[in-house]
């Protein structure tokens, strides 16, 4: 199991202190790994922090290049020498900024030089969904991702179905709903050899509804946004996949 926390555009220093002492004081599952995605700015300070209580710091985005003209941008090696061991790749906010699915191929690819794994997000928004296209949509978001050469592949650390209109807006995928999508991930990775990969499901994961959605046989983890924010909500959902 896989439980991750993406904590978007949030926190301070004093939220990353009062939060690693709040995971030291909880009792997490054995056998699950924890992933916490911080701002940039404490990306180190997390590393750190985490370290002490099992969890594994990871950048939110990254860049293709190595390095460059890139104004705003941080290569893979940078968030690695800040202590990052993963990398968010495609999350649906930086594809609504512009983020393509070859950019995501590209950033994988990065994450492979500087020793990174990649967590690529994919996910249909409303529209295409009503429309039935949202299996075709996910599984094209992630061929581009599945067309790259071994060295690049073999970063491919997780991927999270992240549907864009259940994300921040309280309405979850139901469990059957997301199982659905995640069988069809499943099926596309196992033919190419990589069955075993986590999918995880993303989209208003809360403690009340995590246990459902992690009961479902393709739904290996979480990453939750919202509510892992709160140490304590997050550490019941890490539970809940326990239970
Ligand atoms: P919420 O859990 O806030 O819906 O966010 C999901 C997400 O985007 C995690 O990457």
């Amino acid at each position: 199991m896989l439980i991750a926390a993406n904590w978007k555009m949030h926190g301070d220093r004093a939220f990353l202190t009062a939060y690693f002492e709040g995971a030291a004081a909880l009792c997490w599952p054995e056998a699950q790994t924890h992933l916490v995605f911080p701002p940039a700015t404490l990306l180190e300070r997390a590393a750190e922090a985490g370290t002490a209580v099992g969890m594994v710091a990871g950048a939110q985005a990254i860049h293709p290049a190595r390095d460059g003209a890139h104004t705003g941008c941080l290569s893979a090696e940078q968030v690695a020498e800040a202590g990052a061991r993963w990398a968010l790749l495609g999350h649906s906010e930086r594809r609504a900024q512009g983020e393509t699915d070859l950019d995501v191929a590209a950033q994988l690819e990065a994450a492979a030089r500087a020793g990174l794994r990649g967590l690529v997000c994919v996910g249909e928004g409303l529209a295409v969904r009503e429309e039935g296209e949202a299996e075709a949509y996910v599984l094209g978001q992630l061929a581009a991702v599945l067309a790259l050469p071994a060295p690049a592949l073999d970063a491919l650390g997780a991927i999270a179905y992240e549907p864009i209109w259940a994300i921040g807006t309280g309405r979850t995928a139901t469990p059957e709903l997301a199982q659905a999508m995640h069988r069809a991930l499943r099926e596309r990775l196992e033919a190419v050899g990589l069955g075993g990969l986590p999918l995880l499901y993303g989209g208003s994961v809360k403690p009340d509804n995590a246990k459902a959605l992690l009961s479902q046989p393709d739904i290996d983890g979480v990453l939750v946004g919202g509510a892992s924010l709160d140490i304590t909500a997050f550490n019941a959902i890490a539970r809940a996949a326990n239970e």
